[in-house]
């Protein structure tokens, strides 16, 4: 068992371990001890694994799959189901599922009762390499995704890489997309271990296809510490977590403009990352044989290819980006081998580009 410490104003870990699904609903209980709580799990979760995940029917709350679940009207009936099962804010609501239901019950845990103790349980490659630890929650609007939201901490994570068996191939992939996120920020994530992702990438992309416990189990490891390194420096995303948006200013405004339906989040941030090796290679921070490596790399993945937008037009999205004043958006752009650097792009360079 891997236990990765995260050093942040509530302090928590991060455990990985392959392990029966059994072995691990009896972890999360008696980490629970005696405290009452909800579980809130994705449909998906309960028909694959419902049976070696034994909760209580009646503190259950089966949230269906789709982003499009992630919303305030999902929030308030969490709430409310919290409310029937008598939690006080000594209790804890348990997560079990990708992004969507970590998120969802992440942000219904800030806020029930001012905050209530949330244990996360990512069953998604997306969830396991990135949003289950770092406590950002969220919930969508129309304007857009994640545009409400809190930074709450889990009180701890346990991951599992035997859920990723089962996990469609596409579910898959799109974790892939953060995955190689992570390659290409390592050395700025200022972690005090050097993995050297992208080798590691290249070496072992057969494994990874194959879904290779030992190597998912490692690969988990490597994107949490680096993650936890940075969310450790600064968890309230004021300046180096900032980082972690590499690929994402571009993915976000492709999702809005297909509607958040065509493409799942990791396919987006795969050309998002492209666009960003563009955009970089264009201002000179880096040379055309580092783009060409990057391209290659992320070409193994297979992503599902990307139609072309109008970049004036994902330009306006930008604008309203959460990291954007309305006329410069703050970029995350390559600027060395495995690193990256924020940069303040005008919305009219953009709209040229
Ligand atoms: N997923 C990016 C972050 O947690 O900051």
């Amino acid at each position: 068992m891997i236990e990765i410490p995260v050093k942040t104003a509530s302090e928590y870990s991060v455990f990985i371990e392959n392990q029966p699904i059994n072995d691990l609903f009896q972890k999360i209980i008696s980490f629970v001890g005696n405290k009452k709580y909800i579980v809130v799990i994705s449909e998906k979760v309960e028909k694959l694994y419902g049976k070696l995940l034994p909760f209580d029917k009646s503190v259950k709350f089966i949230l269906k799959d789709g982003e499009k679940e992630k919303n305030f009207s999902n929030c308030i009936k969490i709430l409310e189901f919290a409310m029937k099962n008598k939690l006080t804010r000594f209790d804890a609501i348990i997560s079990v599922g990708g992004g969507v239901a970590g998120d969802l019950a992440g942000f219904a845990s800030s806020i029930y009762m001012r905050g209530i103790d949330f244990i996360q349980v990512p069953t998604t490659l997306l969830a396991c390499v990135d949003s289950s630890a770092g406590g950002k929650t969220a919930v969508n609007t129309k304007f857009g995704k994640n545009l409400a939201g809190t930074f709450y901490q889990p009180r701890v994570v346990f991951i599992n890489p035997k859920f990723l068996k089962t996990l469609d191939d596409r579910q898959y992939k799109t974790g892939l997309g953060e995955v190689v996120k992570y390659a290409f920020i390592e050395k700025s994530c200022q972690c005090n271990e050097e993995f050297n992702l992208i080798n590691f990438l290249s070496e072992n992309t057969d494994k990874i296809f194959e879904r290779d416990e030992k190597i998912l189990k490692r690969l988990i490891e490597i994107c949490i510490r680096l993650k936890v390194s940075v969310v450790e420096k600064d968890e309230k995303e004021n300046g180096l977590r900032r980082i972690l948006n590499f690929g994402h200013t571009y993915a976000h405004a492709v999702e809005k403009i297909t509607n958040y339906k065509k493409y799942t989040h990791g396919e987006t941030v795969a050309e998002g990352i492209k666009f960003a090796f563009e955009l970089a290679l264009q201002k000179n921070l880096i040379d055309k044989n580092y783009k060409y490596f990057a391209f290659d790399l992320i070409k193994k993945f297979n992503f599902r290819e990307i139609e072309k937008y109008d970049t004036a037009k994902l330009a306006q999205i930008m604008r309203l980006d959460k990291k954007s004043d309305g006329k410069k958006i703050k970029f995350i752009l390559p600027s060395d081998y495995s690193r990256a650097e924020e940069l303040e792009i005008g919305i009219d360079e953009i709209t040229a580009f």
